[in-house]
């Protein structure tokens, strides 16, 4: 990793996002931590090289005022990794209209709402944009359709700004991940039980038989950050599932 970069990580309070800033910490980045939860933020808030907000993702003002935070503060962006984000299980028949807008509005508008705010500053970097998709919206399963959908599009917006951005020398990648071991499941409202029988019945479907660790995805996403001749990718972490 480059020394002296300077990055936004959304959902940097859990799961993947955490996993990431953690990681590019450990590279001696500079890491704006982003999330609606205060208290997620708690271990990156004492960090070294790190600054914390709490921002809703899906809130115009707050995403610019956050923006001009970092710029205030480093003066410079040159990553952007968008990882906040819900899950909803959900069949057709019983999924509600309340559970489809949230999840738009976070996994889509908010992905969209904090790259428009950071673009001036990617586009002055040459930067780069890490976005979480999942296997799910390469791959068609049972249960959770909206959310798929969700990270369908969040599939088909690295694409399209890949293209969008190459010209102004600005990477998008996204990372599809398989069923990783982060709080998502019980976030969404999952008990324990229900949690566990999901992943235990993903895994059995995963060729390499074992569900994800954080880091083993948040590797990539650094990666993604760090090679400048890749672009408009996205690129399954699912231990195999997207080929089965
Ligand atoms: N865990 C998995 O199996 C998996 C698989 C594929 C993709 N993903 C994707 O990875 C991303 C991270 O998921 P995770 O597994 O780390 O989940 P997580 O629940 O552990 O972390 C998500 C974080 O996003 C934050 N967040 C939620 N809504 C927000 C909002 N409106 N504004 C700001 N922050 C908000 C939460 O507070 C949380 O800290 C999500 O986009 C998810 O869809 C996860």
């Amino acid at each position: 990793m480059r020394p002296g970069l300077v990055g936004v990580v959304t959902g940097a309070g859990s799961g993947l996002g955490r996993a990431s800033a953690e990681l590019l910490l450990d590279h001696g980045v500079r890491v704006a931590g982003w999330d609606i939860s205060d208290d997620g933020l708690t271990w990156l808030s004492r960090r070294e090289s790190a600054r914390t907000t709490v921002v809703d993702v899906t809130d115009a003002a707050q995403v610019a005022a956050a923006a001009d935070e970092v710029r205030g503060t480093w003066g410079r962006v040159d990553f952007l990794v968008n990882s906040a984000g819900i899950f909803v299980l959900g069949s057709l028949a019983d999924v509600e209209a309340t559970d489809v807008r949230r999840l738009f509005d976070i996994n889509v508008t908010g992905t969209t709402l904090v790259t428009q705010s950071l673009l001036p500053d990617l586009i002055a970097a040459r930067g780069a944009v890490v976005n979480l998709s999942s296997t799910v919206a390469l791959k068609a399963s049972v249960s959770n359709a909206h959310y798929a959908a969700s990270k369908a599009a969040v599939a088909q917006l690295t694409r399209c700004w890949a293209l969008e951005l190459a010209p102004h020398g600005v990477r998008v990648n996204a990372v599809a991940p398989g069923p990783t071991n982060t709080p998502l499941f019980a976030t969404a409202g999952m008990d324990s039980a229900t949690t566990e029988a999901f992943l235990a019945q993903r895994a059995s479907t995963i060729p390499l038989g074992r569900t994800g660790e954080p880091v083993e995805v948040a590797r990539w996403i650094t990666r993604f950050i760090d090679d400048e001749w890749i672009t408009g990718h996205v690129l399954p972490v699912d231990g195999g599932t997207s080929i089965a």
